[in-house]
Formats: C-alpha cells, sequence, structure tokens
C-alpha cells in the first residue's frame, strides 16, 4: 500500500472520508501528538487500527469528536463534567464516562466506559467535521515506540501500512493528553499530561491521581505497558547523579559510540562538548520538546544519556512519567 501525506484541505478530507467510510484507517494531527483514526463504530476499521500498530487488544482506544459533537449521543454525563468540559475543552483532556454502548465494544476492550476527547488542534477540529463520525485513535506510531509529533514521524512507522497521513505540521502540546476518569464523585487522572491534576482540582474542588494497587485490574490498561522508546540505547540518571552522567557519557564516547545528552536547559551549557539534546526550562517546553528530542536521539545516537529534570508536580507529572517509560531499563519487555 502507497503511504500518501497531504495537506489538510477540501480534496484531502473528501478522500479520508472515503476510507474511513470503507473501515478504513487514516492519521491526523491533533494539539498533543498524531492519531491513527478508523470509524469508532465499525469493528472491522478498530480491528485495523489495533492490527496497524501492533497494540496489545486489551489496551482501549480514546474516542475523538468535533466541538459541536452531542456526547449524550455515546456516554452518561455527570454533574461536576461541564464544569471541566468548559474550562479545559476543546484541549488536551479526555474524560473516561459511562459508555452507551454505542461504539464498538472493541473501543473499549469489553469496560463499561468511554474516553472521550475533543482536540483543539485546527486541522483535527476540520477532520472530525469533515467526516462526521466518532474516531477512535491511538498515537499513530507502532506499539511502544516514540509517539509521533510530525507527519513525518507517522511516515517513518507507518508507512505501507495505512493509505494517508493527514499532514498539520508539528504538534505544539507534544505529549497525550491527560487521561481523567469521570465516572465516581472525585475525578481520577489516570494519565498525567498537559492539564494536570492540580488544575482539574482548582475547577472541582478535588481531583485524585491514580496509582494501581497490589492484585487490583489496572483502570488505564495502556499504562502498565512499555511506551514511548527510542530505538537506540538508553539510561536515566536521577537529578543529583549528574557525575555519574559525565562519567558514562565519557565512557561511551571512549568506546567510539555517539552518545547523546537530553537534559533540561539549566544543565545543558555545563556539558562542554557533548551533543546535548535541550529540554528547555519550562514545564511546557519540556513537553513539546520530548518527543521531537527523542527521535532525534535514535536517528543520531548510539546511546542516549537522559537527566531527570526537577519538579514532579503539575505538568511535570506527564514529562517524567513519559521520560521514565522512554528510558526504562525492561522497555523491551
Ligand atoms: O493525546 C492523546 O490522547 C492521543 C491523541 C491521538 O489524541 N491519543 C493517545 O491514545 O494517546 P493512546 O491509545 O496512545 O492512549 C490512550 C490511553 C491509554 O492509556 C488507555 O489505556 C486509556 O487512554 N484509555 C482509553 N480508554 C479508556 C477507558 N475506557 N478507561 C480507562 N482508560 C482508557
Ligand atoms: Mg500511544
Amino acid at each position: 500500500m502507497r503511504t500518501l501525506i497531504r495537506p489538510i484541505d477540501e480534496g484531502s478530507l473528501c478522500d479520508a472520508k472515503a476510507i474511513l467510510e470503507e473501515g478504513g484507517v487514516v492519521a491526523f494531527p491533533t494539539e498533543t501528538v498524531y492519531g491513527l483514526g478508523g470509524d469508532a463504530r465499525s469493528d472491522a476499521a478498530v480491528e485495523e487500527i489495533y492490527r496497524v500498530k501492533g497494540r496489545p487488544s486489551d489496551n482501549p482506544l480514546i474516542v475523538h469528536v468535533h466541538s459541536g459533537y452531542d456526547l449524550s449521543e455515546l456516554v452518561v454525563d455527570v454533574p461536576y463534567a461541564e464544569r471541566l468540559r468548559r474550562a479545559f475543552l476543546p484541549g488536551p483532556l479526555t474524560l473516561v464516562y459511562k459508555s452507551k454502548g454505542k461504539v464498538s465494544s472493541r473501543v473499549s476492550c469489553g469496560l463499561d466506559t468511554l474516553a472521550i476527547r475533543v482536540p483543539s488542534h485546527e486541522g483535527a477540529q476540520r477532520f472530525l467535521r469533515a467526516v462526521d463520525m466518532p474516531i477512535a485513535a491511538p498515537s499513530a506510531n507502532i506499539s511502544k515506540h516514540i509517539s509521533p509529533v510530525t507527519a513525518e514521524h507517522v511516515f517513518a512507522d507507518l508507512q505501507g501500512r495505512i493509505p494517508l497521513i493527514l499532514d498539520g505540521g508539528a504538534c505544539i502540546g507534544g505529549i497525550e493528553s491527560t487521561v481523567c476518569d469521570i465516572t465516581g464523585d472525585i475525578p481520577v487522572v489516570l494519565r498525567a499530561g498537559l492539564v494536570s491534576r492540580e488544575m482539574i482540582a482548582s475547577v472541582v474542588g478535588d481531583c485524585l491521581a491514580y496509582t494501581p494497587k497490589e492484585g487490583e485490574p489496572v483502570r488505564s490498561p495502556g499504562m502498565k505497558y512499555k511506551h514511548y522508546a527510542p530505538a537506540c540505547e538508553t539510561h536515566l540518571f536521577e537529578a543529583d547523579q549528574t557525575e555519574a552522567l559525565r562519567r558514562a557519557c565519557e565512557s561511551f564516547t571512549a568506546q567510539g559510540k555517539r552518545v547523546c545528552v537530553l537534559c533540561e536547559h539549566a544543565f545543558a551549557s555545563s556539558l562542554g562538548g557533548a551533543d546535548v539534546l535541550d529540554l528547555g526550562s519550562t514545564p511546557e517546553e519540556m513537553a513539546a520538546r520530548l518527543y521531537s528530542l527523542l527521535h532525534e536521539a535514535e536517528a543520531r545516537a548510539d546511546v542516549l544519556l537522559a537527566l531527570r529534570p526537577c519538579g514532579f508536580d503539575g505538568v511535570m507529572a506527564g514529562v517524567q512519567n513519559r521520560l521514565g517509560k522512554a528510558c526504562a531499563e525492561d522497555r523491551k519487555q
């Protein structure tokens, strides 16, 4: 199959719609990462998404809709959800509701809940309005690889497997949406992202961060998998292990290996001649740059040495989570 990268215009949107109506899948941009979309109502389309990505079949998908979509068609609302939607949507916040069972049961892998996202990216909105169907979409990468933040990243992973990539330029958010369960009295963040737990709590009074308990089924199955990994060797150093990182950098370089060091801006200037991938200074900058820098690392390094940036609150919760998963020693499991 030939994979075309096309700008978002009337012609490409019309072709995207035709592909989706036949049960096929297309890649499209969002403000976080590129998505691989198919008709959420069709078992065959949802199966195609899992097949193309090589995704484990117990990891549920998010359904994407445009900002005018009537959510009551798909899910049961809770009283405080409207305040969250007004504060953060359209935007990088996915809400998990009780499902009305109107989409393919394969979307939520048999769970009685449904994750819904209303992306703010203009191209995503145009796409969702043009195709006029709820779109199930995971990130448009091969399962466990780094999420794509440009059309070229999608092409590198999925060329030959999908017919069309709608090109909306580089994603500005950089890490995937916050996933927040709103089926109970208090919202629970299942996956940290650009809308932080603190921001949600400030709107509805309280918000918990989910931590899996021993012996309990995982509430967001995607979180148990290794993720976001570049193809090169990776080592993660804690913020106070700068000397160990310097020694590792010297030692790998002496072995003739190409080394990249990923770190926040404050540390970048102290690294002398090393090939530095600068995450920037603010949490939002770090989120926006993380995946494109991981893509750069795998393109030009044999070894990536990452220094954990400071801070675990707010948006940094998402940055730390993705960095940890990208560099986990056991990521190839
Ligand atoms: O920013 C994003 O969310 C991107 C773009 C494309 O919109 N999408 C994305 O999808 O990151 P994916 O499939 O890579 O991650 C979906 C996450 C997984 O962690 C999954 O377990 C969780 O959402 N999820 C989906 N449905 C769920 C449900 N019903 N209950 C709990 N977690 C759910
Ligand atoms: Mg993903």
